[in-house]
C-alpha cells in the first residue's frame, strides 16, 4: 500500500504572475483555501500519510500552512471562536506527517522528485502530486477516488502507474503524453504503456492521452533519475526517467474518470473556483446566485 508522496512545490510560477510574485502559486487561493491544501486533501483521502514537499527558498509560506499555529489558536481560543479554531487545526490530520526538503537549484520536475529520494528510500513505492493540477471527483464520488484507484491499480500490478486524460491535440505539446501498447485503457482503469514522451509536437504525439501530474512510482525510480539527461526545456524531466524505467519492467496509463482544473495558469483558478464554490458547503447556495447575476452574454462589458 502506497502511503508517501512526494509534492514538488519548488518552482516559480511564472504563468501567474503577478499573483505568485510574492506568495507562493501554490498558496493562491481557490474559494477558501490554497490550491495546495485540496492537493493535500487529495492524497490523504487516499490514504497517504507522510507528504514530502519539495520546496526552495521563497516557499516558506506553504510550510507555515501546514504548521501549528499556536499563536492564532490561542487567540481563537480565547475568543471562543471555535468554528474558525477547528478550521485550522483540521487541515493536516493528526496522523499524517508533512515534511520538506529543498531543492536548491530549479533543474526540472525530475530533480525536484529525486530530492525527495533520502525521505522516501529506494525501496518503497511512493506516489506524486504536481499541485498546479486540481483533480475534481464531483459530488457524487469520494475525495481522491482517482488517486485511490490508481494507487490499487499499483498494489494490483506492482507497475508503475501515470494518471491520464485525454486532451484536445492541439495542446498536446503541453504534457507529457502516452503510447498505450494497445488499446488505450477505458476509463477507471489501466493499460501497458508502449512509451511516452514530454511535451512532443502535436504531429509526433502518439496520443491525445496526457499525463495530469499523479503518479505511483517504484522506489527503483530514483537510481533511474539520478542518470537522467536533462531533455525537454534543458530540465532533468521525470517523464525521461520513467520511460527508462518502462524499458526495463512496464509502466501503465490509468485513465481518470474525473476532472482537472490547471491552476499553474489564472484560467484554471477561475474554472477551479466556479466548479469548487458553486457546491461548497456553505458558500455554495450563495455562490450560486451571485454567479445568476453573470449570466449576460451580451455584456459589453465583457468585450468579443
Ligand atoms: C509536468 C510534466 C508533464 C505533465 C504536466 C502535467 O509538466 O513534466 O509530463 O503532463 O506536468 O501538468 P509542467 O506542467 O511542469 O511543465
Amino acid at each position: 500500500m502506497i502511503r508517501k508522496a512526494v509534492l514538488p512545490v519548488a518552482g516559480f510560477g511564472t504563468r501567474c504572475l503577478p499573483a505568485s510574485k510574492a506568495i507562493p502559486k501554490e498558496m493562491i487561493t481557490v474559494v477558501d483555501r490554497p490550491v495546495i491544501q485540496y492537493v493535500v486533501e487529495e492524497a490523504v483521502a487516499a490514504g497517504i500519510r507522510d507528504i514530502v514537499l519539495v520546496t526552495s527558498n521563497s516557499k516558506s509560506a506553504i510550510e507555515n500552512h501546514f504548521d501549528t499555529h499556536a499563536e492564532l489558536e490561542a487567540s481563537l481560543e480565547a475568543k471562543g471562536k471555535e468554528t474558525l479554531l477547528q478550521s485550522i487545526r483540521d487541515i493536516v490530520p493528526d496522523d499524517v506527517n508533512i515534511i520538506s526538503v529543498r531543492q536548491g537549484e530549479p533543474l526540472g520536475l525530475g530533480h525536484a522528485v529525486l530530492c525527495a529520494r533520502p525521505v522516501i528510500g529506494d525501496d518503497a513505492p511512493f506516489a506524486v502530486l504536481l499541485p498546479d493540477v486540481l483533480v475534481d471527483n464531483g459530488s457524487d464520488r469520494p475525495a481522491g477516488c482517482d488517486l485511490s484507484g490508481m494507487l490499487a491499480s499499483y498494489a494490483q500490478t506492482r507497475e508503475a502507474q501515470l494518471m491520464v486524460e485525454e486532451v484536445d491535440w492541439q495542446h498536446v505539446e503541453r504534457y507529457g503524453i502516452v503510447a498505450p501498447a494497445d488499446e488505450a485503457p477505458e476509463a477507471g482503469s489501466a493499460a501497458d504503456l508502449a512509451g511516452m514522451v514530454e511535451k512532443p509536437a502535436r504531429e509526433a504525439a502518439p496520443s491525445n492521452l496526457a499525463v495530469i501530474g499523479r503518479y505511483a512510482l517504484p522506489g527503483s525510480i530514483f537510481p533511474l533519475l539520478a542518470e537522467t539527461p536533462p531533455g525537454a526545456g534543458d530540465e532533468i524531466q521525470l517523464t525521461d526517467a520513467i520511460e527508462a524505467l518502462r524499458a526495463r519492467r512496464g509502466v501503465q496509463a490509468y485513465r481518470m474518470e474525473g476532472l482537472t482544473y490547471d491552476c499553474g495558469q489564472p484560467l484554471g483558478y477561475l474554472e477551479a473556483t466556479l466548479a469548487f464554490g458553486r457546491r461548497h458547503a456553505t458558500l455554495g447556495k450563495d455562490f450560486r446566485s451571485l454567479m445568476s447575476r453573470y449570466r449576460m452574454p451580451e455584456d459589453p462589458a465583457c468585450g468579443s
